[in-house]
């Protein structure tokens, strides 16, 4: 089962990816982790991954697609795959189909989290995560026991390089620009089911219509 994971920067879609791929055992694949991770390695790619991210602008097409078709070629080898943040583009969701037709693969359904552009300034900007064991927490939403410590493994908590209130403008005007046509590419193709939730919701909420998803398609499979 591949379930691509859509939605402005802020909607949760992170927060809900790790409760549902742990619950359904999938295998969750960010790319938003995966180019932060190679970003934060210091290969000769980092760079140039740092100049596009840090300004809240797309990583161009081909990096992407590049990094993704291997993780993704990885991921799918052990069964159900949840694509949070990929693809991006209409050209990434080209790519990503070609590449399933090779492996026999077709993605099972679409699911877009909402929500509007005050809230997703308010949770970006109060975004704290463990650099540790990845675990995310915000300042008022989702408060640590300990400010400013994570409760799984003490360290001490960060903020993300482009969680400023200027860079999330520029990934949400990304996002209207280059990633709503990919919501409208797929709600175009016939038999592919497209869910929209709402993720203004406490995260408990939002996580129990994912599941109500979630569990209606593992049921068709
Ligand atoms: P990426 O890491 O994917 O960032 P994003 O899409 O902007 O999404 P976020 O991670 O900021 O938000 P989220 O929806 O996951 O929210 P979260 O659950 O964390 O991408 C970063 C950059 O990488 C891009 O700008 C781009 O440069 C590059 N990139 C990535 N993929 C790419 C691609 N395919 N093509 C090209 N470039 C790409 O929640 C946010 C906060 O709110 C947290 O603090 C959380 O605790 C809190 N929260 C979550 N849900 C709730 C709730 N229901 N109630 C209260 N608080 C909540």
């Amino acid at each position: 089962m591949i379930v691509v994971l859509m939605g402005p920067p802020g909607a949760g879609k992170g927060t809900q990816a790790k409760r549902l791929a742990e619950r359904y055992s999938m295998v969750h694949l960010s790319s938003g982790d995966i180019l932060r991770a190679e970003k934060a390695s210091g290969s000769p790619l980092a760079g140039e991954l740092a100049k596009y991210m840090n300004a809240g602008e797309l990583v161009p097409d081909e990096v992407v697609v590049r990094v993704m078709a291997k993780a993704l070629t990885g991921g799918a080898k052990d069964g159900a795959v949840l694509l949070d943040g990929f693809p991006r583009t209409v050209p990434q969701a080209q790519t990503l189909d070609e590449q399933l037709v090779e492996t026999d693969d077709a993605i099972d359904a679409v699911v877009v989290v909402t929500a509007d552009e005050d809230l997703i300034i308010e949770r970006i900007t109060g975004r704290r995560s463990c650099p540790e064991c990845g675990k995310a927490y915000h300042v008022k939403f989702m408060r640590p026991h300990k400010a400013g410590v994570c409760d799984t493994c003490g360290a001490e908590l960060t903020q993300r390089d482009d969680d400023s209130e200027d860079v999330v403008r520029q990934r949400l005007s990304a996002y209207k620009r280059q990633t709503e046509p990919v919501v409208e590419y797929y709600r175009n193709r016939p038999g592919l089911g497209v869910w929209e939730v709402d993720g203004t919701r406490p995260a408990d909420e939002v996580t129990a219509s994912l599941t109500e998803v979630l569990s209606a398609l593992k049921a068709g499979c």
